[in-house]
């Protein structure tokens, strides 16, 4: 979802333009607001009529109104979007927004524009390979705008080959990656070094080795794509950057990698040390060319500083320090030592012995090798191992956050007790690191925010339980779950827990990656999981509220409430008004119904007058459990439709037929004719209530 999302897309003259149609439509109906900026020639191949009716706006294309003169701010522009998008982006336009030529609304607009900015190229495929376009692409990248690269294909022109503009439902993708993706090493910074290094021997020839340099990027690139600042020490490689926000340090021996590594640590918050740095260099480099001479020859070599042990006796508590081993025998061993010799955190193995492993192949085959254990991985390409060892400093930095959050923690939430529980059964055969993490920080979401400003004792604090099943899982971290919500309170004076809400939510969809928190902030509900949460809790607190005091829960209810209707863009069926009379959205919508006022002060009466007393004065209490069965049926009578009266008779069915089979047979039987009434699909329930004789 891009709900909420504002969006500049700028379109420009290129055959292409019909596509910024297509695309226009998928982020409107990604729920974005697109305010679209053409360049005059754009306006001859996609008029502005189709472009403004599919964004709602009017579309922007000159610096002036030319009827009334006002002004078409391209600076108030830059400030409002969230990100631009310039698709199809010609070649003229590409050498324009390189060079500032700023002859045109949107390139005016690009210059000003604050937000991050997706070039989406499209030409022919001479155009594009042309050096003048190359020299512009890599300009603007160096600008830090992301090119989205266009793609191999037929072009208008009928030949083949590389110029398509890539299609609008990647360009989407990449939108949504860029804004949703997991960022939980936002505000790190993160040192990786790769690639080889290349110790002179002459003017032209080195002691060299292997390394690709892949590894070391592709972790550079996922930290950079998970949010960190990173800095990428690279050795002679032949790698392009892969993310434009890294900063790349090129050198070429172990003595200036060793340099930049040295100076740039200190800032850091973990360095990733995957070059394959050469323990020695020529002791002597000659300065002309070693002519060949009739005997053999011995160069001297002299040791390079180890950077890892460098780094290593440098690190602060606050830091983590990861390095790699390659080894041919007695891996684990080997890689053991050099953990602990190098004062590491943790070491990547990579083992030649493994088949398709190790330098310039394009998959890996590593374990994780630390103080506690071992962990094996299957082969994988090297960006899917870079996840796998990104994942696992994602984890050394939380618990480095948890050893110093206990100090801020006890002043957090308190009131609610809430066990939170994940079966994923039904999704066998997947990764499963993915739902203890989910169920660990739905955990802490429930019981550390603190969700009202009142104070609750141990004793008061609602117990409730929130019970996920699986239902359906993929691994770009779509799920979707049903969930069983419960919430008892305890009845005052004996052991008895009278359940205040009880409800089977059907389907919840949502997207969670491993280490994603799990935030919620009031007006902006971006994510349907918290949102749902979020709903619930103050569902339960504003009913329990309502069993303490007649009407109490109104300020949580009222929450509740805003969070069903502002949620009705989220998508999902569950917050849909008016769909269904059995989804999160009609139960609050009945609560708080001004015609089931009687229901909420039966919460009341029943839980506070009539529970509470029964254990202390049996007739007063069953007087009063009488009584509120009399609003029920109030309720009942002028809101029939209303789902959440029936809702309460299930949801308590246990409970009541307990409770009432202790009244006087007058009692029961004023009861049971209400409750038949409400919900006779439990008549052989309510029956028992006649027969039973306690
Ligand atoms: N390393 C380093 N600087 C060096 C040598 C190694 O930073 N001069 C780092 C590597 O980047 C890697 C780790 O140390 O993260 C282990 O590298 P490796 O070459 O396996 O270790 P050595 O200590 O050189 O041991 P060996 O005798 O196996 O070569």
């Amino acid at each position: 979802m891009l709900r909420g999302k504002k969006i500049v897309l700028g379109v420009t003259g290129s055959i292409a333009a019909y596509k910024a149609a297509v695309l226009l439509r998928l982020l409107v109906k990604e729920g974005a607001e697109v305010q679209v900026v053409m360049t005059p020639s754009a306006k001859e191949f996609i008029t502005p009529l189709t472009l403004s009716t599919l964004s709602g706006r009017p579309v922007l294309c000159d610096f002036f109104n030319a009827s009334d003169g006002a002004w078409h701010s391209h600076v108030e522009l830059g400030l409002w979007a969230d990100a631009m998008v310039i698709a199809p982006a010609t070649a003229s336009t590409l050498g324009k927004m390189a060079n500032g030529i700023a002859d045109n609304l949107l390139v005016t607009s690009y210059l000003s524009m604050k937000a991050p900015v997706f070039v989406a190229p499209a030409m022919d495929l001479d155009m594009y390979a042309h050096p003048s376009t190359q020299r512009s692409i890599e300009v603007l990248k160096s600008y830090g705008n992301v090119i989205i690269e266009a793609a191999q294909g037929e072009l208008a022109s009928h030949l083949n080959g590389k110029g398509r503009m890539e299609e609008p439902e990647n360009i989407v993708g990449q939108l949504k990656d860029f804004f949703f993706e997991s960022r939980e090493l936002r505000g790190k910074k993160v040192l990786v070094t790769a690639g080889p290094t290349y110790e002179k021997i002459d003017p032209v020839r080195f002691i060299g080795n292997y390394s690709s340099g892949k590894m070391g990027f592709a972790i550079a690139e996922e930290c950079a794509k998970r949010g960190a600042d990173v800095t990428l020490v690279a050795g002679p490689v032949a790698l392009k950057t892969p993310h434009p926000s890294i900063k790349r340090v090129d050198v070429e021996s172990a003595a200036e990698m060793y340099e930049a590594s040295v100076s740039e640590f200190p800032s850091c918050d973990v360095a990733v040390l995957s070059a394959a740095v050469a323990d020695y260099r020529p002791a002597v480099q000659a300065s002309e060319k070693i002519k060949r001479a009739s005997q053999g020859m011995t160069i001297e070599l002299e040791a390079n500083n180890d950077i890892a042990a460098a780094l290593g006796r440098m690190k602060e508590p606050s830091q983590r320090l990861v390095g790699f081993a390659l080894e041919t025998n007695n891996g684990e061993f080997h890689a053991r030592e050099k953990l602990s010799k190098k004062n590491l955190d943790f070491i990547v193995l990579n083992s030649l012995e493994d088949k398709g492993a190790g330098f310039a192949y394009d998959t890996n085959k590593v374990s994780i090798i630390d103080k506690e254990g071992k962990t094996d991985y299957p082969l994988k390409s090297k960006s899917d191992v870079a996840k796998d060892i990104v994942s696992h400093i994602s984890k050394l930095l939380m618990l480095l956050l948890l050893m110093l959050l206990p100090f801020t923690a006890s002043a957090e939430g308190e009131e609610l007790n809430a066990t939170v529980t994940l079966n994923a059964s039904k999704v066998q055969g997947s990764n499963t690191e993915v739902f203890d993490q989910l169920q660990e920080a739905l955990v802490e979401f429930v019981n550390n925010r603190k969700w009202t400003s009142n104070t609750y004792e141990e004793e008061e604090r609602i117990a409730c339980n929130f019970s996920f099943v699986v239902n359906s899982y993929a691994n770009d971290g779509s799920f979707d779950c049903s969930l069983m919500v419960q919430a008892t309170r305890p009845v005052y004076g004996s052991s008895y827990l009278s359940t205040i809400f009880k409800y089977e939510d059907k389907s919840i969809k949502f997207k969670y990656q491993p280490f994603d928190r799990l935030e919620f902030i009031e007006d902006n509900l971006d994510n349907n999981l918290t949102a749902v949460i979020a709903f619930y809790v103050y569902a339960i607190i504003g009913m329990d509220m309502d069993t303490m005091g007649e009407l109490g829960g109104s300020e949580w209810l009222n929450k509740a409430l805003t969070i069903a209707n502002n949620a009705q863009n989220l998508g999902d069926a569950g917050w849909r008004a008016g769909s269904s009379n059995n989804n999160r959205y009609s139960i609050i919508d009945d609560y708080m119904n001004g015609a089931m006022e009687p229901v909420r002060k039966l919460m009341y009466k029943y839980h506070r007058l009539g529970l509470d007393t029964m254990y202390k004065n049996a007739d007063n209490g069953r007087k009063a459990i009488t009584e509120s069965f009399d609003l029920l049926k109030k309720a009942y009578e002028d809101r029939p439709m209303a789902y959440f009266t029936k809702l309460l008779t299930e949801y308590k069915v246990d409970e009541i037929v307990n409770v009432y089979s202790k009244c006087t047979p007058e009692e029961k039987k004023t009861v049971v004719d209400i409750l038949s009434n409400i919900n006779p699909s439990l008549s052989s329930e309510w029956e028992k209530i006649t027969k039973n004789n306690n």
